[in-house]
């Protein structure tokens, strides 16, 4: 099978009343496309964490994705206030989650480990005060 597709969203930040359209949206696209259910469950997982971390942490954000017969990348760019210490906000329990985000039912602090374990290939850079940048690469393997 050969697949070829990119997109691109914009998530609002604060936007809770949307919190996961566009992971869903991407979901059922690649569903439709025929991508693997276990890849399916990867880019699923990976684009709801990214989708609700930007709502709860910046101001906007873009999620591209780009499918190709190999693997699928997805880059998330936002603009907000940017992580401190990298190192931390990776460990699995950190969270730095406010009371409304909690409210929401979110911050266990799992969310980016959630995305690094669907990962074949993860790299976050941020830039206090400016904002955050996610390379995901999953593969695509359909042996
Ligand atoms: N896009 C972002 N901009 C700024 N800070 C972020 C961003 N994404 C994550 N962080 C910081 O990293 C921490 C850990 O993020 P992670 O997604 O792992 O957990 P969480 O969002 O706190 O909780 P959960 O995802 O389990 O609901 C956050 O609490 C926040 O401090
Ligand atoms: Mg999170």
């Amino acid at each position: 099978m050969s697949f070829n597709y990119e997109q691109s969203f914009t998530i609002q930040g604060g936007n809770f009343t949307d919190a996961g359209v566009v992971s869903v949206f991407i979901k059922r696209t690649l569903q439709k496309m025929g991508i693997p259910s276990e890849i399916l469950r990867r880019v699923a997982i990976a684009t709801y964490e990214s989708e609700i971390n930007i709502i709860s942490y910046a101001r906007i954000g873009i999620i591209y994705i780009r499918v190709t017969p190999e693997n699928i990348i997805i880059n998330i760019d936002d603009e907000g206030p940017g992580i401190e210490n990298i190192e931390l906000a990776m460990r699995a329990g950190y969270s730095t989650a406010d009371e409304k985000i909690r409210e929401m039912g979110f911050g266990a602090g799992m969310g980016i480990p959630n995305i690094i374990n669907c990962s074949d290939d993860f790299k976050l850079t941020s830039e206090v005060s400016k904002g955050t940048h996610l390379r995901i690469l999953i593969n695509i393997n359909t042996n």
